[in-house]
């Protein structure tokens, strides 16, 4: 048996092909590489001792879904692949509802045909929109994403939903992710954004190698103990490992289940930076700018759902979250390329 991972050549999904492949699981990897280099799996490879089968196809390539799913005896898929970037789906909405919505219903579509009825899903905690309270519970609020790549992840968590009631045999996990950071403890791999980066952490990342100057923190005029946005923070280790612990759970639980995958401990920027200054002994200069469009103040998760259904908690802190970004930037200051 064989677990599909699409987008397991990316971030996230890499990390959890690692854990996966650690625990005896066979893996088979689709991803079209949009957002990914190759080299990632090349690395896991190294790095196990094992061979990953690797399609570098679309999840929207219907006949490439159906000769996997004839060739390979899957068992369950694991669905990273989408595209994620906040600010380009805005600018791109159709392309990010083709490839998050209308991709994930192929896939679907594809999976019952073939009878394959275990899946994960990758949600984020921007589903939750601007929180009414914190921590944010699996079952606050919805909705009030404010960009089509937030609405495309809410869109499918309700299409999951309908499609579960629909096929009772479907077993469906929708993991919310809140702030994925850090890397492997190797520093082979690790996140390798296109240009500069959107996201806090390669930032300051980034910043402390040299390649950009400064970090330009987003207001510091918020609702928070030191004005700056909060977050919560996860390893992305602890988030793969929360994929395995999903996986060894999912027949226990028909129907959809939601867990947020989180540490529920919140840090502000001036924390995180302060914190990587530390671990690093590298400067990160910064100044302060406006608030940026669309940002909330505050947001971190209750995690005590997947603590008690999943026996899953975050187990690495933020002292290992900034040694692993730093050894990842370190060690491949050009990314993968490198
Ligand atoms: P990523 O971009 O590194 O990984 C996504 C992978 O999917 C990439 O390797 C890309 O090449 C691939 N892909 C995209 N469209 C595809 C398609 N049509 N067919 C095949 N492959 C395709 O991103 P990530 O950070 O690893 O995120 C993984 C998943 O988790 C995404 O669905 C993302 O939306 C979600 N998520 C990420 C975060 C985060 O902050 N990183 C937070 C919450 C949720
Ligand atoms: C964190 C904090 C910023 C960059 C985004 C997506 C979300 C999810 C994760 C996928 C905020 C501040 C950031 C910078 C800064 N992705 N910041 N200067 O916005 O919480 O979430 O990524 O699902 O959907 O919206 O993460 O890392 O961008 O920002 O001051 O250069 O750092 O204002 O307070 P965010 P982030």
């Amino acid at each position: 048996m064989a677990i599909l991972i699409t987008g397991g050549a990316g971030y996230i999904g890499s990390h959890t092909v690692m854990s996966l492949l650690e625990n005896q699981y066979e893996v088979v990897v689709l991803d079209n590489l949009v957002n990914a280099s190759p080299i990632a799996l090349e690395r896991v490879e190294r790095l196990t001792g094992c061979k990953i089968t690797f399609y570098p196809n679309d999840i929207q390539d219907r006949e490439q879904l159906r000769s996997i799913f004839a060739q390979h005896d899957i068992s369950a898929v694991i669905h990273f692949a989408g595209l994620k970037s906040v600010s380009e789906s805005v600018a791109k909405p159709l392309e990010y509802y083709q490839n998050n919505v209308a991709g994930t219903l192929i896939l679907l579509d594809e999976m019952r045909a073939a009878g394959v009825h275990d899946f994960i899903f990758s949600s984020s905690a921007t589903v939750y929109g601007a929180p009414e309270s914190t921590p944010l519970r699996e079952t606050s609020r919805t909705g009030g994403t404010t960009n089509p790549y937030g609405t495309s992840k809410l869109m499918v968590e309700q299409i999951l939903l309908d499609f579960a009631k629909a096929c009772p045999d479907f077993a469906i996990t929708i993991l919310r992710y809140f702030n994925p950071v850090g890397a492997h403890e190797s520093g082979l791999i690790g996140e390798d954004p296109n240009g500069i980066p959107n996201n806090l952490m390669p930032y300051i990342s980034q910043v402390a190698s040299g390649k950009l100057q400064r970090l330009s923190i987003f207001g510091d005029d918020y609702p928070t103990p030191d004005g700056t946005g909060v977050r919560d923070y996860v390893h992305v280790m602890d988030l793969a490992e929360g994929h395995l612990k999903a996986l060894q759970h999912i027949r226990q639980f028909p129907g959809v289940s939601i867990y947020n995958l989180g540490t529920g401990v919140g840090y502000s920027v001036l924390q995180m930076l302060k914190a990587f200054e530390k671990v690093s002994g590298r400067p990160v200069p910064y100044q302060i700018v406006p608030r940026r469009e669309g940002d909330i103040a505050e947001c971190w998760a209750d995690v005590e759902q997947a603590s008690k259904h999943l026996g899953w908690k975050a187990r690495r802190g933020l002292d290992e979250m900034m040694r692993d970004a730093w050894n990842w930037q370190e060690k491949n200051p050009l990314g993968f390329q490198s």
